[in-house]
């Protein structure tokens, strides 16, 4: 049997009861068995300063650790404004600084995002590809997952109830557990 794909997964949204946060849960459950899903939380991570970059707070520190730990990374979040939160933008930043010592570079990147209207995020997520073709990730292309209409799609508790969305999903997490084979 091969070895176990690592994946780091981390959302764009810190609130309680995001979509974003919960399509993440439910990649864990919708894994192919040869892959693990590591979740962290992205509440905490400061505002980027470069005067901090060679000495970065603990939480940045754990954060480029665990990213350098894992084979593939996956990002799912909200658009806000039409672009990436804030709090996500920082947490990339920080983690491709100082230069020279990116954690980022020949990862491999699947990106989801949910957002309660009728593009289901799609903007942020081709920001985050412009990004990350700047850091030196290889990001999945395909299938390409932007859940639409979310509160529809998710019941009280959180769990992704549309079939065709968990389907995708799953898809999605074979595509890039076999990208991260290659890579
Ligand atoms: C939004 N929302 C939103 N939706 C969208 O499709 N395009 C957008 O540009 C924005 N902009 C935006 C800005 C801000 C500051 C907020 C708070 C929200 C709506 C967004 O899709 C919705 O609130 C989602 O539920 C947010 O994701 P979580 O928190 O549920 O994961």
């Amino acid at each position: 049997m091969e070895r176990t794909v690592k994946i780091l997964g981390f959302a764009g949204s810190l609130r309680k009861g995001s979509y974003n946060r919960a399509l993440l849960r439910a990649a864990g459950e919708l894994l192919p068995a040869d892959a693990q899903l590591e979740i962290f939380d992205l509440d905490g991570i400061p505002g980027f300063n470069q005067d901090l970059e060679s000495t970065p707070p603990d939480k940045i520190k754990d954060f480029k650790a665990r990213i350098r730990a894992a084979d593939a990374v996956l990002i799912v979040t909200p658009e806000y404004n039409y672009s990436v939160p804030g709090v996500l933008k920082n947490a990339i930043d920080w983690a491709s600084r100082p230069y020279g010592d990116s954690a980022w570079t020949g990862k491999v990147l699947g990106l989801m995002s949910a957002s309660t209207g009728m593009l289901g995020g799609a903007r942020s997520q081709y920001h985050l590809r412009q990004s990350f073709l700047f850091l030196d990730v290889k990001a999945l292309t395909k299938p390409e997952i932007f859940v639409t209409f979310a509160a529809q799609k998710f019941d009280e508790s959180g769990k992704l109830t549309d079939e065709a969305t968990r389907k995708v999903v799953k898809d999605m997490l074979q595509a890039l557990v076999a990208l991260a084979r290659k890579s």
